[in-house]
């Protein structure tokens, strides 16, 4: 206790947040420590460290410096390989032929900002219909209208200019907001104008889906329009600059904090918990941790809460290294149960993705000076499209109902560990079959500007459910993490689709005009009229990890497998929240980033509010 008074007096003459990879120098004991300085830790760091003493226990280093992360222009020119770019594998996925052999890597952030440093920064919102259909799941408090003020409170958006609006860029200030810590704008300039016309228009003709002013107004129906992304212009270097999480929440001027102390290099191994008292519930007292190049283990206290922001990959192992999971599991690996709670690690899952189709441009390309051969690929249409726009009158009553009926694929997904049981896979199914009924986009379309042109597909709502364990207590080995990609029909089904409506685009003038006319057949593509067994096959031998892993840690009810209450506290504790993508049940997030800082956001709102009617735990002296 002196140590930590003596600190917080010193403190108050220092002004700056101290990163540091050494322990020796730190108090012993801190009101929050944070486990993970990724994308949401550092958001939740920044917010509560304004009068709460912090600490944030980062795996990785500190990339404050590198050119391959903080300037978007190069990291997004073919993702150059970086020391913070970590990559493991998944058990082998579904093929075409029924047989468990695609091999699919699992790309993560290892440093500061996670995976807000290495991602395509592409900017993203969930709509009204999905936040809609999370409240829906169990968790009161976390519909549109809720949520929207989070988004906002996080963002500094920059409206385009005159040269970006000429070219197609609109926005909706309503939605946005204009003095939060992460920025967010177009691509400045704009390439090749004739690129993002076409693709307009062609994913209008094909989708049946019109222009909206702006992606992140929580639309309702189908749209297509231009991206924005998480990047920012920053003045003293006349260039645009990623807005990673440690860019926008640790290292401006304006964000540093007397109260936070961000330890690099070190990896969280286990959260010390107390007996459960007598309503029943554990209480964290500290965490255990060691240095990342190997050492001895240490531990810290802690007075108030530990934040477990560790992502979707690796939440779920620091629970399960605590003795929080299912219980069985955990004794299999020697670890005494502290927490029955069968639901870490399960209900993982990842939306999917077509990145295959890349082609060359025709000669009608009229090629823009600045899109070089190794040229950044910032500016992307993206058309959203609902069940009717995609498949015509019957589209929505095609899909709720081929949805619906997955309750008869409950007992294979209990099996696989996908989920804890039958009420859940019916809960789940009910609320995605309702989003879709009222307008929650099917199916996401992307068109890339650059050398080649390139079309993805991505699933928006997947049902097929993995799970990701530990299967050793080694802190540093890579846990078993299996998306169980396509394993549920309807999932087959709408993606299978959706793999035709990328070559219908890819033969819809103008976008067509633009690219080889012999491409898609060099590519394998089966033609447009070809049987559903042929695009079925081609989709799932050439589908990839979109990377946008959830779920592992879900919020929902505890009877159906939830991990978190709405208030984002582990069910069965007084002080351990998840604030993290593993969180988020449902694939409501086109691309997590920009949602997740609402979800960080949120839970430091509801954090300070226990702070307020509460006095911290005392601890036992020294
Ligand atoms: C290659 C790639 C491209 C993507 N593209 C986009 C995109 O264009 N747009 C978009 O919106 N989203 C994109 N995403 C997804 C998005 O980046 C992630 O969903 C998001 O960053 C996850 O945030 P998080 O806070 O849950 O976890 P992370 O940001 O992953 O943070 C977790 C942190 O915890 C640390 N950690 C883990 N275990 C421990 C431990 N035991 N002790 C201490 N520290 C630990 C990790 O090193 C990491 O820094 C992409 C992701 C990847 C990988
Ligand atoms: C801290 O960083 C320095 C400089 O990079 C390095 O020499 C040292 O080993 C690091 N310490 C730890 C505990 O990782
Ligand atoms: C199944 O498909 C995979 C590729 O997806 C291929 O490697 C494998 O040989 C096929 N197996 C059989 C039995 O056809
Ligand atoms: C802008 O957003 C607000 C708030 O969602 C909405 O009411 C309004 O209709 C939007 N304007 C346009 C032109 O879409
Ligand atoms: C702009 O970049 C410089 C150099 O990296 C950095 O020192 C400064 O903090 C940045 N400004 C902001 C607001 O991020
Ligand atoms: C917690 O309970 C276990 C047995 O259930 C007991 O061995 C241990 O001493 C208890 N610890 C404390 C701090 O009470
Ligand atoms: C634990 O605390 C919650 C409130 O946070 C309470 O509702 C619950 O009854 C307590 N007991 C158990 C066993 O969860
Ligand atoms: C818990 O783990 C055991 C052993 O791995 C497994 O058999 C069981 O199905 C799991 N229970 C749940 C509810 O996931
Ligand atoms: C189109 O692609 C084919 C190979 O698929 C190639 O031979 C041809 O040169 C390309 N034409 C143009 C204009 O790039
Ligand atoms: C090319 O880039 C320059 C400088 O960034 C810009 O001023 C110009 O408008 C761009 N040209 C086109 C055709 O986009
Ligand atoms: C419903 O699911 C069953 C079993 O998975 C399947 O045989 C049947 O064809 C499905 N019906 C529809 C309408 O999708
Ligand atoms: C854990 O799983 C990985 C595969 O993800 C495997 O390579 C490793 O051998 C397994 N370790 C143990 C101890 O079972
Ligand atoms: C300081 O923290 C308390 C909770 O302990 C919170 O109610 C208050 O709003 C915070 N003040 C500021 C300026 O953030």
């Amino acid at each position: 206790m002196h140590r930590l008074l003596a600190f917080l007096s010193a403190a108050l003459t220092v002004s700056a947040t101290f990163i540091t990879n050494d322990t020796t120098g730190i108090p012993s004991s801190f009101e929050y420590i944070i486990i993970g300085g990724g994308t949401a830790g550092l958001a939740v760091a920044n917010r509560l460290s304004v009068n709460h003493s912090v600490l944030v226990i980062e795996r990785g280093t500190d990339q404050r410096d590198d050119e391959n992360i903080n300037n978007p222009l190069i990291a997004t020119a073919g993702f150059p390989p970086n020391i913070c770019h970590g990559l493991g594998s998944m058990p082998p996925q579904v093929g075409s032929n029924g047989t468990k052999l695609r091999v699919q890597p699992v790309q993560f952030g290892n440093c500061l900002g996670g995976g807000s440093s290495i991602n395509a920064m592409q900017g993203s919102r969930p709509t009204l219909a999905g936040m809609n259909a999370l409240e829906a799941l169990g968790n009161p408090g976390w519909g549109w209208d809720d949520f929207l003020p989070y988004m906002q409170r996080s963002e500094t958006f920059t409206p385009p200019n005159a040269q970006q609006i000429e070219r197609g860029a609109s926005f909706n200030a309503s939605v946005h907001g204009f003095s939060g810590p992460v920025g967010v704008s177009f691509p400045d300039p704009f390439l090749v104008p004739q690129v993002h016309s076409a693709a307009k228009e062609t994913a209008e003709s094909v989708y049946g889906v019109t222009p909206t002013q702006d992606m992140g107004d929580g639309f309702s129906g189908g749209h297509v329009g231009s991206m924005y992304y998480h990047i920012h212009f920053n003045e003293t270097l006349q260039t645009q600059r990623r807005s990673s999480s440690a860019w926008s929440f640790l290292y401006p001027e304006s964000q540093q904090r007397s109260n936070l102390i961000v330890l690099t290099e070190h990896i969280v191994n286990t959260i010390m918990t107390t007996n459960a008292s007598t309503d029943g519930n554990i209480t964290a007292t500290g965490v255990t941790l060691l240095p990342s190049a190997g050492g001895d283990m240490l531990t810290l206290s802690v007075t108030r809460e530990v934040i477990v922001s560790a992502g979707s990959v690796f939440s779920p192992g620091v629970l399960q290294r605590s003795g929080i999971g299912n219980s069985s599991l955990l004794q299999s690996l020697g670890i005494s149960p502290v927490l029955d709670l069968p639901g870490v690690g399960s209900n993982f899952q990842d939306q999917v993705l077509l990145v295959n189709v890349s082609f060359p441009v025709s000669d009608a390309f009229q090629s823009d000076p600045n899109v070089t051969v190794n040229a950044p690929t910032l500016g992307l249409i993206t058309a959203h499209a609902t069940a009717n726009e995609a498949f015509g009158d019957q589209g929505t009553q095609m899909i709720s109902s081929a949805v619906r009926n997955s309750t008869s694929a409950a007992d294979q997904v209990i099996a696989s560990g996908g989920i804890v049981n039958a009420q859940s896979m019916e809960l789940q199914v009910n609320v995605i079959a309702n989003a879709y009924e009222i307008d929650h986009p099917l199916m996401e379309l992307l068109f890339t500007v650059g050398v080649t042109l390139r079309l993805w597909a991505q699933s928006a709502l997947p049902l097929s459910r993995g799970s990701v364990y530990i299967n050793t207590t080694d802190p540093f080995s890579f846990p078993v993490v299996d998306a169980q990609y396509l394993t549920i029909d309807s999932d087959i089904e709408i993606f299978t689709r959706a793999a035709r409506r990328l070559g219908l685009a890819a033969s819809t003038p103008p976008f067509s005009d633009l690219i080889n006319s012999t491409a898609s057949a060099a590519l394998g593509l089966p033609a447009v009229n070809a049987s559903d067994d042929a695009w079925r096959t081609w989709a799932l031998d050439h589908y990839s990890p979109a990377v946008h892993f959830i779920g592992s840690n879900s919020m929902m009810p505890h009877e159906v497998g939830g991990v978190v209450s709405p208030e984002l506290l582990v069910y069965g504790t007084t002080n351990i929240r998840v604030v993290d993508a593993s969180i988020m049940p449902l694939g409501i997030f086109p691309h997590c980033t920009l949602g997740l800082y609402g979800v960080a956001e949120k839970a430091a709102d509801m954090i300070l509010q226990t702070a307020s009617k509460a006095d911290p735990i005392s601890l036992p002296s020294p």
